[in-house]
């Protein structure tokens, strides 16, 4: 089996998913995989997130970790993507990221990679269910392999159990989720080598 390689990919304004991205990667690494932390680009007016110091802090923090690219895209086996709830699905940001990937799923590269996903949102049952859907609904487009942890594991009934991925409220991602999110990341590294092995 040879390693999998896994793009941890988040978008975050206030740091939620970034922390969650974080934990992911570590993970990942953990578990044996060749792993890439990459930011979906920022598409907000630099004038809105300069207007709010908790988003100008959290672009600032992240600077330093290249945008994700569709280089990125097709070098990976699997996608272990970390994103915030608007109004009941992914954030636009993400969104705009997806809809440039039309050349890879012309080309069929999109096709057989792995993908699992988390997120958050303000409220435990503001969208969060539907928002993973979402970014899977998309994943099915691509022909990508879904790899939901399910209750596959103990920490689902812990963690609020929510079986299509993690999820957290805003800032609230705390030791219970990042074992929740160690065992999603350490799964996809799983089932990835199986299928990219
Ligand atoms: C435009 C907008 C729409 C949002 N929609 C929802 C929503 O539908 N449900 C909810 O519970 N929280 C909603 N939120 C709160 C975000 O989900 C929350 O800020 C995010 O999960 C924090 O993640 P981050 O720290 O990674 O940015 C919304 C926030 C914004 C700015």
């Amino acid at each position: 089996m040879s390693t999998p390689k896994i793009a941890v990919i988040f978008y975050s304004t206030y740091g939620t998913n970034h922390q969650v991205a974080e934990a992911a990667a570590e993970a990942a690494k953990e578990a044996g995989a060749e792993v890439r932390l990459l930011r979906v680009p920022e598409t907000a007016p630099d004038d809105i997130v300069a207007g709010q110091d908790a988003w100008k802090a959290q672009v600032e923090k992240a600077s330093s970790i290249p945008e994700v690219t569709l280089d990125d895209m097709e070098w990976a086996d699997g996608y272990f993507v970390s994103v915030p709830t608007r109004f009941g699905g992914a954030a636009s940001q993400y969104r705009a990221f997806v809809d440039t990937l039309g050349p890879l799923w012309a080309k069929g590269a999109l096709a057989g990679k792995t993908i699992t996903a988390t997120t958050s949102a303000q409220n435990p049952n503001g969208g969060v269910e539907a928002t993973l859907m979402n970014i899977y609904t998309s994943a099915m487009h691509w022909g990508a392999i879904l790899v939901a942890p399910g209750y596959a594991d103990g920490v689902k009934f812990e963690d609020g159990g929510n079986p299509y991925g993690y999820s957290t409220t805003a800032g609230a991602f705390d030791e219970t989720g990042r074992k929740s999110v160690a065992f999603q990341a350490r799964r996809l590294v799983d089932i990835t080598g199986r299928i990219a092995g």
